[in-house]
């Protein structure tokens, strides 16, 4: 009690803010649009123009790698380092910040050091990177903003194996931190005790090792069956791991189960066999798991640890609870003899002997050597002692496989080979999410081009000027193109774009390749036909001696600028849509097809498109909020674009064309969409069981006015979209519709443009 009875606020005080129950625990099932307000610049204390990159460019990367050597190589009382080096536990550190990486949805990654937040940061996977983080916080306190904790973290990482003897491929800078956790991030289906999650967050225990899985609900069949898959998008076989569980699926210690998962989580982190072999292989070249105290004694994760923890987390109450005590994951011991430089002995030990099951002090399931006298390995703190080798079931995976071990023994032969292939597949682990070159910064960046960050071609070429972009455009629009050809076109194009891992766009004219070319959703004949007459109209530019040039990039955007125009001044508003030109026609040999199949729409809102063929455990309309959430619309934007494109008139072909183009006016940009959606004149009826479809229907008459899905009428009955409905339907809504359409449109347009 403070000061006694008070008279105004009573004697006790029941709940603050945030105290629970609230908006999510009466109604879970609400669609959460505030998720697409996340991260917002108040959160941030920077100056609004903090300019990372030029307050990077500034940075004596010299310096700084200098400063972190030293680091790596100290020791501090509170944690001190094994074999007196930090460098394996900084490598954990990187590869974790990186690993959560998975390219269905481009989420995950080193990118916005999501790491130091909950969840990630109390994960029992991640289990000690606390102390890693924290000792490196007075080098990042000494370049303040100049260096983000993303790179930083992923530097570190660099320096550790450079301090080893091992070569680097690269490091590029650019990440930008995030300033509070990621709510929106899809991490898995069950809880962290292996049930079914419940709407409500878990609770103290979290992260605590009791809580690890034993069978996880994302998967589908048992490893070996033909059928054996992994929920979209998540790329880890258990909640709460970066990949797989180091004893095995589901902790069997059967190591071909185990290769399964190892293909499948690192498949969806873009890893093919061979660069999963080296990541692998070359990661445990370092280092050493840490066993040694019984899980149950181990406390909460930093999220839940006690205040005077100051967000440190998992205390050890045994001996000293560090060093010779460290208790980590559970397993215990270390790959090689020499923990701490780069050399090939992990293969080799891998393959010498022949591996037995047994226990770690605390209990988890690991293997040793058969052979007595086998290697040893010393002790990481005690002088004069060692320990037989360790090798975890998923490391033995690796020699059981028959494509990893093919791999391995390639591997064993020509150590330069696994030595380059690791360089490489740890450059592309780290930069994976960093999206175009044109992101990265430093005087470490490699020149060479790799086919996984999409390259597009420089510009060799003088562009167009405004005069000619209004030619251009009036060539466009007296084309055979119609307005919502040429919209959707460009649509199809940009909004391939995500902002997770900043794939996708229109820069490089990939509308026009496979796979692109034909996917369903983007209409593949219409594709095909406003590539054609572009390329006519380019042709004729180009060969005009005016000496500039433009791609089919550009003009395909052009040509959504113009239409877009086009049907506003039909609505009544005259209106100029921004046009930058400078992006570029990438070609076949540029462009991933595989990788970039992974951007593919199973269901897409902006276009009606959803596939029937595909099990879905959450609706239409949260596909459709998460596609907004990685095109970084606001609710406004999300709402003013789906109202205008609707009335465009430029859904997918298919079953849903016609559904939500609620207007007796297609392809003019009115406001009818938010009119007819908030009209009392309508009711709605379910046309199906599943409610997916519906129809709208005059009360009076009972006539069916208009169709529409799920992703239409939730901008009328979500009650924070139907606010935004109501606005752009209300008086004045016509002239502001076309406003945020346009503006909201072009910002779409050049999400990808990180060279302007
Ligand atoms: C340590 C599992 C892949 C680098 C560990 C530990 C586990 C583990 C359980 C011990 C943690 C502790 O108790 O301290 C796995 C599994 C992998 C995998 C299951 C995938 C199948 C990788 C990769 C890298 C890597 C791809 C890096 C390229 C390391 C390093 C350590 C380590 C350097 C030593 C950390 C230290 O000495 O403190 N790994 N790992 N691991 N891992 Fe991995």
């Amino acid at each position: 009690k403070i000061g006694g009875k008070c008279p105004f606020a009573g004697d006790t005080v029941g709940g603050a803010a945030g105290s629970e129950p609230t908006l999510q625990h009466w109604w879970p099932n609400r669609l959460k649009v505030e998720l697409l307000h996340q991260n917002p610049r108040e959160a941030n204390p920077q100056d609004p123009d903090f300019d990372y990159a030029e307050a990077f460019s500034r940075l004596d990367l010299a310096e700084v790698k200098k400063d972190i050597k030293a680091l790596l190589t100290s020791s501090v009382d509170w944690w001190p380092s094994d074999y007196g080096n930090y460098g394996p536990q900084m490598i954990r550190m990187a590869w974790h910040s990186a690993g959560t990486y998975r390219i269905a949805d481009g989420r995950g990654g080193a990118g916005e050091a999501m790491q130091r937040f909950a969840p990630i940061n109390s994960w029992w996977d991640n289990g000690n990177i606390d102390k890693s983080r924290r000792l490196l916080w007075p080098i990042k306190q000494k370049y303040g903003d100049a260096l983000s904790w993303g790179d930083l973290i992923v530097l570190t990482g660099n320096c550790s194996l450079e301090v080893m003897g091992f070569p680097t491929f690269g490091f590029a800078g650019g990440r930008i931190d995030a300033w509070e956790p990621d709510n929106l991030t899809y991490w898995g289906p069950e809880g962290w005790n292996g049930e079914k999650a419940t709407e409500v967050a878990p609770g103290p225990m979290e992260g605590h090792p009791n809580e690890m899985v034993t069978r996880t609900l994302r998967w589908t069949g048992e490893p070996g069956d033909d059928n054996y898959d992994l929920e979209a998008p998540l790329a880890a076989s258990n909640m709460a791991l970066i990949y797989v569980d180091p004893e095995g699926s589901a902790k069997k210690g059967i190591p071909e189960d185990s290769a399964a998962d190892i293909r499948i989580t690192f498949g969806r982190m873009a890893m093919n066999d061979e660069e999963t072999v080296a990541l692998i292989a070359g990661g445990h070249a370092f280092g050493k798991s840490h066993g040694m105290v019984n899980p149950e004694k181990i406390g909460p994760a930093p999220e839940g640890a006690p205040i005077e923890a100051m967000g440190l987390g998992w205390q050890n109450p045994d001996g000293k609870g560090f060093a010779e005590y460290t208790m980590t994951n559970g397993i215990e011991g270390s790959w090689t003899s020499n923990p701490i430089s780069w050399d090939n002995e992990y293969l080799e030990n891998l393959f010498k002997y022949e591996w037995e099951q047994t226990r770690s002090p605390a209990g988890a399931l690991q293997w040793t050597p058969v052979d007595k006298d086998a290697k040893r390995t010393p002790d990481a703190h005690i002088e004069g002692k060692d320990h037989p080798l360790m090798m975890m079931t998923s490391d033995i995976a690796l020699k059981v496989d028959p494509s990893y071990r093919k791999i391995c023994e390639k591997f064993l032969d020509d150590f330069d080979d696994f030595t380059d292939a690791f360089a490489r597949a740890w450059y592309k682990l780290t930069h994976r999410d960093m999206g175009p070159k044109a992101r990265y910064l430093g005087a470490e960046v490699p020149k060479e081009a790799l086919i996984w960050q999409d390259p597009v071609p420089a510009v060799d070429f003088e562009l167009v000027n405004a005069s000619d972009i209004a030619d251009l455009k009036a060539k466009i629009l007296a084309s055979e193109l119609s307005t919502a050809e040429l919209i959707g076109v460009a649509w199809g194009a940009a909004s391939t774009y995500r902002d997770s891992d900043k794939r996708g766009g229109a820069d490089g004219g990939r509308i026009r390749l496979a796979p692109q070319k034909d996917w369903a959703v983007n209409n593949p004949a219409e594709v095909e036909k406003v590539v054609r007459v572009m390329a006519g109209i380019k042709s004729d530019f180009d060969g005009a001696q005016s000496g500039r040039k433009v791609s089919l990039a550009d003009l395909i955007v052009l040509g959504g600028a113009a239409a877009v125009e086009k049907a506003a001044k039909a609505a009544g508003v005259e209106i100029e849509v921004p046009f930058t030109p400078g992006r570029n026609d990438a070609t076949d040999e540029q462009t991933d097809v595989q990788s970039f199949n992974w951007l593919q729409p199973v269901s897409d809102g902006f276009r009606n498109y959803h596939r029937s063929d595909v099990t879905y455990n959450v609706s239409p309309e949260q596909i459709f909020l998460d596609r907004a959430a990685l095109l970084k619309l606001s609710a406004p934007e999300w709402t003013a674009l789906t109202g205008g494109l609707r009335v465009l008139d430029v859904n997918s072909d298919g079953e849903y064309k016609q559904h939500g183009v609620f207007t007796d006016r297609p392809g003019v940009l009115t406001n009818d969409f938010f009119l007819n959606l908030t009209s009392p004149a309508f009711e709605w009826q379910k046309v199906d069981e599943a409610g997916m479809t519906f129809t709208l229907n005059d009360r009076d008459s009972g006539e069916v006015k208009f169709r529409a899905t799920r992703c239409d009428l939730i901008f009328g009955s979500n009650s924070q979209l139907r606010q935004l409905a109501e606005f752009y339907a209300q008086k004045g809504g016509q002239e502001k519709l076309v406003r945020d359409f346009v503006a909201a449109w072009n910002k779409v347009m050049m999400h990808d443009r990180f060279d302007v």
